[in-house]
């Protein structure tokens, strides 16, 4: 291998900088070098590159976003895109890429592979951390810190004024961001896509919760953590809802884009920086359309296809304990 190529693609993730840091040191410690294509599979339609040195790299793993720019590319779901960006590749002579994104980035790795066959190698950054062969994705501990903090927040005010809040987080199809922050948060509920699934929350259930636990505890707050895509008018129709049954003051709180920007947490840094250069061992050995990831502390390998096929699913503990701790029981006042 003498040259790799490298792209970030889809939406952004915390740490995305520090895996493009990684892979652009490994690779030139083994005297490869690196080619960037900017803004995605865009950058390599529209021949888009730059060369990658360590200087370009230095002091970047603690900044979010994405030096070489992402993108969601539509063009390149079209029949003809994938003979288009060979021909970039081949131009430039890159032996591998190292495609850095979520599920859509695979995807899109899988169908270039239909006609360039040499090395493609998968980085998992995206904050959902919906990706099967890696215990995290790059960039779910730190929307999950931001998710943290912003409840902590909303809980002083909410407090303040016995108020209840729906935050919505992100996480696409995905409960884990919404899990994780609620634990962290001890937040009185949490509306995730895979307990939607199973059994859908009415309003009904919803303002029965809220009116227990305000009769257990009196005067309190309310927080609640809703996963986008889970209530048709989002956090904003929830409130308005449960305000018309409870006349009590329900706010809606969007966190949005917020949880893709910020310092990357020290376990993204980590993360980031062993699968970059876990990505880069794999090339080197000449692995082919697989994504390198972390499971139970140990660098390992899955086949692209497998990581949006499969599905990793929520721990079914933290559910548990989430639904136990939350659903108070009025104990009577002991008789002796
Ligand atoms: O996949 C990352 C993510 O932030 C999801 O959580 C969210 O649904 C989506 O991207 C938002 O996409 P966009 O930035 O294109 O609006």
């Amino acid at each position: 291998i003498g040259r790799i190529g490298v792209l970030t693609s889809g939406g952004d993730a915390p740490g995305m900088n520090a895996s493009l840091r990684a892979v652009v040191l490994a690779a030139k410690h083994h005297s490869i070098d690196v080619v960037a294509f900017r803004h995605g599979y865009e950058g390599l339609l529209n021949d888009d590159w730059q060369h990658m040195n360590e200087s370009d790299v230095l002091h970047i793993l603690q900044y979010s976003g994405t030096i070489i720019k992402s993108a969601r590319s539509e063009r390149f779901r079209e029949a003809d895109a994938p003979a288009a960006a060979a021909q970039v590749l081949d131009k430039h002579q890159i032996d591998a890429l190292i495609v850095i994104g979520g599920d859509g980035s695979f995807r899109g790795a899988g169908h270039l592979g239909s006609v360039w066959q040499k090395p493609i190698v998968g980085i998992p950054g995206t904050i959902d951390n919906d990706l099967y062969g890696t215990d995290a994705t790059i960039g779910y501990a730190t929307a999950v810190e931001t998710a943290m903090d912003a409840l902590d927040k909303i809980r002083d005010t909410a407090e303040a004024m016995d108020r209840v809040f729906i935050v919505e987080v992100m996480g696409r199809h995905a409960g884990f961001i919404g899990l994780s922050s609620a634990m962290a948060a001890g937040a009185e509920r949490m509306i995730l896509p895979e307990l939607q699934k199973q059994k859908p929350l009415t309003v009904e259930a919803l303002v029965k919760h809220i009116e227990n636990v305000q009769k257990v505890r009196g005067d309190s707050s309310y927080v609640m953590v809703l996963s986008e895509n889970q209530w048709p008018g989002g956090a904003v129709r929830l409130a308005e809802q449960l305000e018309d049954r409870l006349h009590l003051p329900c706010r809606p709180c969007l966190l949005g884009h917020i949880q893709r920007g910020g310092r990357p947490t020290a376990s993204d840094r980590i993360l980031a920086t062993r699968i970059g250069v876990h990505a880069v061992n794999l090339v080197m050995a000449g692995a082919n359309q697989v994504m390198a990831g972390i499971i139970a502390d140990q660098p390992v390998a899955t086949p692209l296809a497998d990581t949006w096929q499969q599905r990793k699913g929520l721990s079914e503990e933290m559910i548990q304990i989430q639904q136990t701790l939350f659903n108070p029981v009025k104990r009577t006042a002991p008789t002796s």
